[in-house]
């Protein structure tokens, strides 16, 4: 195995690896649960999470049980500590090739996006960057990512194309996420237009990438400077055709009606939203698709604020997502965007952390496996050292100390390995 082979997610460390055959972890003053076997839970229902003390079984990577195992191998001692299940970050832009730090500040001193980008900057300065670095340069880089986001508790992501901009360039970056280990990976092949195409020009060559690539979902991104509706339309015709979810980038920077063209394409999720027209959300709200909502790029972007409390209160399929990427939203910590949803959004703890557990689980098509603490599903555990609500209240401290990923003891925060016994 090479320095860049391995998932950093499973295990402990160097030299360190606890394999799981009976753990139990006990004494937690909190275990987060939704009412059992749903593949989703509606935003209006997130009051039905409960969030009593249980002890907790693993055998092998499965959940065993809701019961102390006396005769477990290796007891897990979660006192004072609530569990979550594994995070899900069903929306980030993995793999990408170095960063735009210098945008950044530009943005902040009020330099107007299309000047940034005629200069250069942009997807395309991204693209740039992923095409003249080695596949080593960019799997390292994307594994150091997703050990930093297992140590804020996302034990499952997923991974988008985008930054290829061209057709061998978006089927190496397909390849660059599978080989990242990625739980799914997207085809956003219609990120941005790539030089010497027009939008339905290169729309075909997206076509003919969605029938020969192995992606899990197609995505699309939907504003003046990239795609209209009708792509997003021809994109729908395409992903049913290949038998793959439809998701889109919409609403971010204009309200560009995008919601109900994807709601009548079948769509699996609508990203963004931030620009979402008031009469589009209820039926958003009565659809089965997922309103996945970003607050790092609204926040970091000085972008609208989604209307995420009236989602939430009209039943939509609600879900968190970092977006990382590395120009609107560099953040790969799903603790912080639990902290601005709470804060920016008027949502309750319970509403965040649905957001980013079952529901992401479920716009991947992973709810029945992943997401909830669900005797038989895999055993993906998070250990806060506080109880959920100094999740979003001690805004910015990671709060994740002890984190389990299929079963095995993925990741520990060295003053909590005491809580070990083997
Ligand atoms: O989700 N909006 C389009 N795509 C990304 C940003 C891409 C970039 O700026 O590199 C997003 O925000
Ligand atoms: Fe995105």
């Amino acid at each position: 195995m090479t320095a860049s082979g391995s998932d950093p997610r499973s295990s402990a460390g160097a030299g360190e690896r606890r394999r799981a055959g009976g753990v139990c972890v006990e004494h937690a003053i909190e275990v987060l649960r939704p009412p059992p076997g749903l593949a989703h839970l509606r935003h209006d229902r997130a009051g039905e999470l409960v969030l009593d003390p249980t002890p907790l079984t693993l055998d092998g990577d499965r959940i065993a049980s809701f019961e102390a195992d006396s005769g477990a191998a290796v007891r897990i001692d979660a006192a004072g500590c609530a569990l979550l299940p594994g995070l899900v970050d069903c929306h980030t832009h993995l793999p990408f090739a170095g960063w735009r730090a210098e945008e950044y500040e530009q943005k902040v001193t009020g330099v107007p996006y299309e000047q940034i980008a005629r200069g250069g900057g942009g997807i395309a300065s991204s693209a740039r960057a992923l095409a003249q670095a080695t596949d080593a340069q960019v799997l390292d880089q994307a594994r150091a990512l997703v050990a930093e986001m297992l140590a804020g508790g996302t034990t499952a992501y997923e991974s988008k194309t985008g930054y290829g901009l061209s057709v061998p360039g978006e089927e190496r970056a397909v390849r660059l996420g599978r080989e990242l280990g990625a739980d799914r990976v997207t085809g956003l092949f219609a990120h941005a237009v790539p030089q010497g195409y027009d939008a339905d020009g290169w729309m075909d060559q997206v076509d003919a990438l969605a029938a020969s690539c192995d992606v899990d979902a197609l995505d699309i991104y939907v504003e003046s400077v990239a795609f209209t509706n009708e792509h997003l339309t021809r994109l729908g015709a395409i992903a049913a055709r290949e038998r793959v979810p439809l998701r889109a980038h919409v609403e971010q920077f204009n309200a560009n009606r995008s919601v109900p063209v994807a709601l009548a394409a079948g769509a699996r999720s609508v990203d963004h939203l931030a620009c979402l027209h008031p009469d589009d959300v209820a039926p958003l709200a009565a659809a089965q698709c997922a309103a996945v909502l970003l607050p790092g790029a609204e926040f970091l972007g000085a972008e609208r604020v989604a209307p995420a409390r009236d989602l939430a209160d009209a039943g939509a399929i609600c879900v968190l997502a970092t977006d990382l990427n590395p120009g609107t939203s560099p953040v790969s910590s799903l603790p912080a965007i639990i902290g601005l949803a709470v804060r920016r959004y008027g949502w309750s703890v319970r509403e965040a952390l649905l957001a980013c557990t079952l529901n992401a689980a479920w716009v991947l098509g992973l709810s029945g496996e992943l997401g909830s603490l669900e005797v038989g599903k895999r055993a993906d555990v998070v250990l806060l050292d506080t109880p959920v609500a100094h999740l979003p209240y001690r805004f910015g401290r990671n709060p994740v100390c002890l984190v389990i990923r299929a079963g095995e003891v993925a990741w520990v925060r060295p003053d909590a390995a005491w809580r070990i016994a083997a």
